[in-house]
């Protein structure tokens, strides 16, 4: 027998799509009489929270699920692209909204249904022909097409679709993602990603995971890669150059995947080759490689000037050196499996990839961790580095500024002398073990510290994270 159509309105987490077709008008008054100010009624915030950019990420849902299908001709730099995010509301929803900037938006659909939608700046609001009920999964699709271009970020830096003379470099952090494809732009989503690139015949397209297919065809080849660990948006590429292509497979069974631009490729070699070794050294620190695929996509993007941990395979804007090949690694367990709930939080990114270059040094035959401390503790007061405390940048322009990487790193070390090497250790391979393909807080790793070590931590993260100007004692 079909179940009644009339039937009552069971707990949101299990309606489907066909109980709600009968059930929305019942279910939605009953909603709405219970919830607050109409203005507020079903509408997911435009913002994730964050108080350095109130824009980025939104409210309301988290995408499960991104799958890209794009297409890039690089000499008219045009990109064509079709985005599917399989999302879940946690919240009532009569309308959301995703970050999208730029391209230009030729149709929309929920759940296969034609939606409205407007653009408000990076705001992408998008109203359903039906509201959508918390728990409830969703579908949107969003074609669109256009030049990207990439933002630039409040320290002035290029961020996003930036091209190349043969391609582009696509790096989003921290707010670029969304001028290539629609998102929920925040890290404190994680999703897994299909990423399927269409370009020329000759040039190559690089993404995050695994390549699952490629193919060739009338004169442009499609490659189809695919992240199944959860990845931050900012997080995500689509490469594209001429590159050289290397793959092989660890001892340990991790799948490497090197893209080179040729002009790179003399003064990458020798520092790629160490890939593996940096990559088990690292291991043995902070525990087993979050990832199945691993590798790396080195680029010639001049006016890029900086590298990012794009996951599981870091992007370069030309031939990295050792320390840099070492601290994009190292951000893959922290920054990329454990990742920020808040950009203010951006020294657990960047301190520890930077500490992990001291520790690189410091067993390779260089500068122990402790002189690389004391070199950075004698810079005068006056030093750029004392500017502000690493714990609470202030503001967006200041979260790749020199105090974030090298004082965070310097507050490790400090972590480090006042616990002692085996409970330092214990105490980084327990972060990236407990927050594996999660998230991190700075709350959550001083807590941490402090239970492994039993030790009142107060004063040394105090000091070192939160104390305007230089420290007192070293
Ligand atoms: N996270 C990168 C790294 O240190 C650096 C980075 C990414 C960056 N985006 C940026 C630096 C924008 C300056 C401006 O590995
Ligand atoms: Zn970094």
């Amino acid at each position: 027998m079909r179940p009644s159509r009339r039937q009552a309105v069971r707990p949101a987490t299990v309606l489907r799509r066909e109980a709600l077709i009968v059930t929305v008008p019942v279910a939605l008054a009953a909603l709405l009489a219970a919830a607050g100010p109409a203005s507020a009624i079903g509408s997911g915030a435009p913002g994730a929270g964050d108080p350095y950019f109130p824009l980025a990420g939104n409210g309301g849902y988290h995408v499960d699920h991104y799958d890209l299908t794009l297409r890039y001709d690089p000499d008219s730099r045009h990109l064509d692209g079709t985005a599917v995010l399989t999302a879940h509301a946690t919240q009532l929803l009569t309308r959301f909204d995703l970050d999208f900037k730029g391209l230009k938006v030729t149709g929309l659909t929920v759940d296969h249904t034609a939606a409205d939608f407007r653009r408000d700046g990076q705001e992408l609001v998008v109203t359903p022909g039906r509201p959508l009920f918390p728990g409830e999964e969703f579908r949107v699709t969003v074609a669109y097409n256009g030049t990207p271009k990439p933002v630039t970020d409040p320290d002035g830096s290029l961020d996003g679709w930036i091209p190349t003379d043969d391609g582009a470099f696509v790096a989003g952090e921290p707010q670029g993602a969304m001028t290539w494809f629609p998102a929920n732009n925040h890290p404190k989503d994680k999703s897994s990603y299909d990423i399927t690139v269409t370009v020329p015949k000759g040039r190559t397209a690089v993404s995050n995971g695994v390549l699952v297919g490629q193919r060739t065809a009338q004169g442009h080849t499609t490659f189809h890669w695919r992240q199944r660990e959860p990845m931050a948006a900012y997080l995500a590429t689509a490469t594209v150059g001429k590159f050289e292509v290397e793959q092989y497979t660890t001892h340990n069974g991790i799948r490497v995947y090197n893209a080179v631009d040729p002009r790179e490729a003399s003064d990458a070699e020798s520092v790629l080759k160490k890939l593996p070794s940096v990559l088990e050294w690292e291991s043995k620190l902070f525990g087993p490689y979050p990832f199945r695929n691993a590798g790396s996509i080195v680029d010639r993007a001049p006016d890029v000037g900086y590298a990012l941990e794009t996951q599981s395979r870091p992007l370069y804007d030309s031939a990295p050196d050792l320390s840099t090949l070492v601290h994009e690694n190292a951000h893959q367990w922290f920054g990329d499996s454990v990742s920020l709930t808040s950009w203010k939080d951006i020294w657990l990114n960047e301190g520890f990839a930077t500490y992990a270059e001291w520790l690189y040094e410091e067993q390779h035959g260089g500068d122990t961790a402790q002189e690389t401390f004391d070199e950075l503790y004698d810079r005068p007061a006056s030093d750029d580095l004392w500017e502000f405390p690493p714990g609470d940048p202030g503001s967006g322009e200041n979260i790749f500024g020199t105090p974030v990487y090298e004082r965070g790193a310097m507050a490790l070390h400090a972590l480090r002398t006042a616990v002692g090497d085996r409970t330092f250790f214990r105490i980084l391979r327990a972060w990236a073990t407990e927050h594996r393909g999660g998230h991190g807080t700075t709350r959550q790793f001083v807590h941490l510290a402090e239970q492994e070590s039993r030790k009142n931590l107060d004063s040394v993260f105090t000091t070192w994270l939160y104390s305007a100007g230089k420290p007192n004692t070293p």
